[in-house]
């Protein structure tokens, strides 16, 4: 049975903020976390759940891209990427094929986002919503600064920290780029927003945190260290922290 859904994955981030160790650079979707990518581990974290996958990579990487992916369980086309987020979103979806009713968009550099989360925003486009975001709270204290360089305080409270997957019909995410079709967005729910179609919001997952920095990396080693030690039995299960 088809789900009627398709992923598209921007990939085409050269990753500056995460540095190179190697001196070789290698692009960020492709950098290896615990023996595969962060390219193939958000493409299987979606594959249970969606028809097709769409990823966006750099036009000299496309190769690569397409070697790195042929092995996964669901079909994956890779096309080129633009040279902002935005535009790699709208190429990508351009090549989703039109049986389909609804598309995912998940950053390549969330690899640990967790089968529930994908299963919320399903769910909620299943329910009739036509724009699904999974958020989680702010932890940090915030403040925001001025023009001339005052900052005051905002109450985090009223504040969501906004992840992928983000769910969409797919009539809307084509709409929305269509209107907009260069820009520098770094989510489509604020694109699809901005032409006026309600957002609905879901339970995001720390886990689902997007590598950016060497911090980020390091992490997400050492969770899938703490796992693979799990599921061997050597210490007791921690629970992920909502
Ligand atoms: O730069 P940032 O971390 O916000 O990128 C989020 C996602 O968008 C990453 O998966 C990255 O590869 C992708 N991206 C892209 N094309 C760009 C810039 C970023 O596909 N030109």
């Amino acid at each position: 049975m088809t789900s009627g859904v398709a992923a598209v994955i921007p990939a085409a981030g050269l990753g500056r903020r995460l540095g190179d160790q190697s001196g070789t650079p290698i692009p960020k979707a492709l950098r290896q976390l615990g023996g595969r990518s962060l390219l193939v581990r958000s493409v299987d974290a979606l594959s249970g759940a969606v028809d097709q996958v769409v990823v966006a990579a750099a036009a000299d990487q496309l190769d690569l891209v397409r070697e790195e992916l042929a092995d996964c369980a669901v079909p994956v086309q890779v096309v080129t990427g633009g040279d902002t987020r935005q535009s790699s979103v709208r190429l990508a979806l351009a090549a989703v094929a039109r049986p389909i009713q609804f598309v995912v968009v998940h950053d390549a550099a969330r690899p640990l986002v967790p089968p529930e989360v994908v299963a919320r925003v399903i769910a909620a486009l299943r329910g009739g919503a036509a724009v699904v975001v999974p958020a989680i709270p702010v932890v940090d204290s915030l403040r925001q600064f001025d023009a001339d360089g005052r900052s005051t305080p905002i109450d985090r409270s009223t504040l969501r920290a906004v992840q992928t997957p983000q769910g969409f019909r797919k009539d809307v995410l084509v709409e929305a780029h269509r209107r907009a079709p260069d820009g520098d967005a770094t989510d489509d729910a604020s694109l699809v927003e901005r032409a006026g179609v309600p957002v609905t919001l879901v339970e995001g997952a720390h886990l689902a945190f997007k590598i950016t920095t060497p911090v980020d990396l390091l992490v997400a080693q050492l969770l899938l260290r703490d796992e693979s030690r799990r599921m061997s039995g050597s210490v007791p299960t921690v629970e992920p922290q909502r």
